[in-house]
């Protein structure tokens, strides 16, 4: 892992790397932990023990994007960015995952051109992320102050994550981009139905992002056709729902084979003045 671009947390300054410690000039230390990973994340930042998703929740999310359901969505999101971003010879290009989970979409990004982040405040996300994707830098810190100088990236991604408008704004280049992945209308309907009697549409309208601007809106949507149960209870497990779903419903998804439902995202690219 070479992490060239990574800040102090506490102070702001550069971190230098030696072996597996990375410092400061103020002395502010931080290890590599020994799955591939740095924990930016100081004790006072935190607002729990464990901030983010927890470990059920991070293997579920595994589990099923293994499977491949959401394959159409990231190759799409890997195109837009080839398409957007040309290589030079130059300079490297900088992608960041901003609340990357397991790192199933930051992989995707590497290229051999190009360095790649991912961040996310969940310790167990990080932790199966730097294991498995040995080739990207990842670390556990809050997209609140992310742990980055000003104009690093090129392009961001955010995908079912917080979207802090301010921080991501700071650390992208001139002319960079922003990438946002959200729910659209019909996203999971079928799921829903199952636990709401009155499921309501997603609301596509409110637009998270007010000072860059906006240079491309598309969606994407598909009919999932879910293998087995477990694949959707790991499904529901994701969504911001599944603390709704009854013992019984659950039962009931776990016994229903070929569960269709749609996948409906909502892709927005937003441009920082060059
Ligand atoms: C719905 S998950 C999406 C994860 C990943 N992008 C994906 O689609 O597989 C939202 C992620 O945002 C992270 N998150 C929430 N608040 C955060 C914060 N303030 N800073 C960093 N990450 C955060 C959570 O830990 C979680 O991994
Ligand atoms: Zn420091």
């Amino acid at each position: 892992m070479t992490a060239l671009h990574y800040t102090c947390p506490l102070c702001n300054l550069p971190l230098v790397a030696q072996d597996k410690l990375y410092r400061c000039e103020n002395n502010h230390s931080f290890d590599r932990a020994k799955e591939n990973y740095l924990n930016l994340l100081p004790v006072q930042f935190k607002h729990s023990k464990n901030p983010g998703d927890n470990k059920a929740m991070v293997n579920a999310r595994r589990a099923f994007l293994e499977q491949g359901y959401y394959q159409p969505l990231v190759d799409r999101l890997v195109a837009l960015y080839h398409e957007k971003v040309t290589p030079d010879a130059n300079k490297t290009d900088i992608v960041l995952d901003a609340g990357c989970g397991e790192g199933f979409y930051t992989h995707q990004h590497k290229s051999a051109e190009n360095t790649v982040y991912g961040v996310d405040i969940a310790k167990e996300a990080i932790k199966k992320a730097g294991k498995k994707y040995q080739q990207c830098n990842f670390s556990v810190a809050t997209l609140s102050k992310l742990p980055f100088s000003d104009k690093l990236f090129s392009w961001i991604v955010s995908v079912y994550a917080p979207i802090l408008e301010q921080e991501f704004t700071r650390v992208l280049s001139n002319g960079g981009f922003l990438l946002t992945v959200t729910p659209a209308k019909q996203h999971l309907m079928q799921l829903k139905q199952h636990i709401y009697n009155d499921a309501k549409e997603h609301d596509e309208e409110k637009l998270p992002i007010e000072h860059l601007a906006l240079v491309h809106q598309e969606n994407i949507s598909y009919p999932m056709q879910l293998k087995t149960g477990q694949d959707t209870l790991n499904l529901l497990s994701m969504t911001p729902f599944a603390f709704k779903a009854s013992d019984e419903v659950k039962n009931t998804l776990l016994n229903k084979p070929d569960f269709t439902c749609q996948a409906d995202f909502l892709i927005r690219l937003y441009q920082k003045a060059p």
